[in-house]
């Protein structure tokens, strides 16, 4: 059923290195394309420049797919949303433009989004079977390219009270997974590999960071001393370690993050806490919010995991609520690779 008042949102993504459209009706994805790029794999990281050609080929396609999907005609659209940034400005040059173009030429208003925000106001898309968050909560956003927390008092009142000072927490495991000689992103492989592992056998460094901030590198650089220690010793120390040292890793990673929510918890006394970001997957993570819920009374939320990662239908939500606001941008808008809010 379809009224008048409904809002039906274009969403582009193309912050990093996914291209995504979706398009959204109200609150509801109707839907959510998502093209990654595997370019990047044989670097063991994102090549900014490899991420705006690979945007620039994939872009029209997936916008066509998403219009397709949602089984609506583009002159049904009342928006197009886009990501101003944070992100790569060559990437997000993609998107913008494009965005850009659609609204002048559907003559529709156009809304900019702050990426982190939307990573944040994913937990209001409406979805069966999920409960959302109330304010205030506490957003915690861990992915390759972030590591924040976040407190949100309402739609568009939220603040950081904690982040990385370096890399983010994804990073820290894709780099150390490389040094563990697993492919990239090691995230995946590390949580499989450490299911099997005694966390208790290898003892890394953990950053003595003051408040709610983070930092990985230090991380990094215990992993890597000690590895180059053993494997003078032992050229096959990681091999016959591997599954330990994923354990261990993973169990300090763990105790960094939760030992912070801990304390933001502290801090604000607000005990609901909403995750996302591509490393909301941990099973690790998850298992110690788990332990949360019960011993200390924690309630968490958990979007499905399409939408943990970099997507559209989370550009389209805050879409949706800044075009309720009447919040549009101007055709001039400029892409932001340091987009704070
Ligand atoms: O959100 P995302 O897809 O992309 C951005 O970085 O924005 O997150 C990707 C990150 C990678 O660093 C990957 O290794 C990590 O999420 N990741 C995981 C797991 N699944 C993905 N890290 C730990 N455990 C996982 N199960
Ligand atoms: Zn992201």
């Amino acid at each position: 059923m379809s009224n008048s008042k409904d809002v039906y949102v274009l969403a582009i993504e193309s912050s990093c290195d996914d291209t995504s459209a979706a398009v959204l009706k109200n609150d509801k994805v109707l839907s959510n394309i998502i093209a990654s790029q595997k370019v990047h794999e044989k670097y063991g990281g994102v090549v900014p420049e490899l991420a705006s050609r690979a945007h620039q080929q994939h872009i029209v396609p997936v916008i066509q797919q998403a219009i397709e999907s949602a089984g609506i005609s583009k002159k049904q659209l009342s928006a197009i949303a886009f990501t101003k940034g944070p992100g790569l400005m060559g990437a997000l040059l993609v998107g913008s433009s494009f965005a850009k173009s659609l609204s002048l030429a559907l003559k529709i208003p156009l809304i900019e989004v702050n990426h982190m925000q939307a990573h944040l106001l994913v937990h209001f898309i409406d979805e069966d079977h999920l409960s959302k968050p109330k304010f205030p909560f506490l957003g915690i956003t861990i992915s390759g390219g972030h590591t924040q927390i976040v407190e949100v008092k309402d739609y568009f009142e939220m603040k950081v009270i904690g982040e990385t000072l370096d890399d983010a927490i994804g990073e820290a495991f894709d780099k150390c997974g490389k040094m563990f000689q697993l492919p990239y992103p090691a995230g995946p492989h590390i949580d499989k590999l450490a299911d099997k592992g005694n966390e208790k056998k290898f003892e890394f460094a953990k950053p003595n960071v003051k408040g709610l901030d983070f930092s990985f590198s230090g991380l990094k650089t215990s992993v890597l001393y000690f590895l180059q220690k053993q494997t003078r010793d032992n050229p096959n120390f990681i091999e016959e370690n591997l599954n330990d040292l994923c354990a261990s890793f993973q169990a300090k990673v763990v105790d960094i993050l939760i030992s912070k929510i801990e304390k933001a918890v502290k801090q604000t006394g607000i005990k609901q806490i909403a995750i996302g970001g591509g490393v909301s997957a941990n099973s690790g993570i998850r298992s110690a919010l788990k332990a949360k819920e019960v011993s200390k009374k924690w309630e968490t939320f958990v979007p499905k995991f399409e939408y943990c990662t970099d997507n559209a239908a989370m550009i389209g939500i805050v879409g949706y609520y800044k075009f309720l606001n009447k919040d549009f941008t101007e055709l001039t808008a400029k892409s932001n690779a340091r987009y704070r809010f």
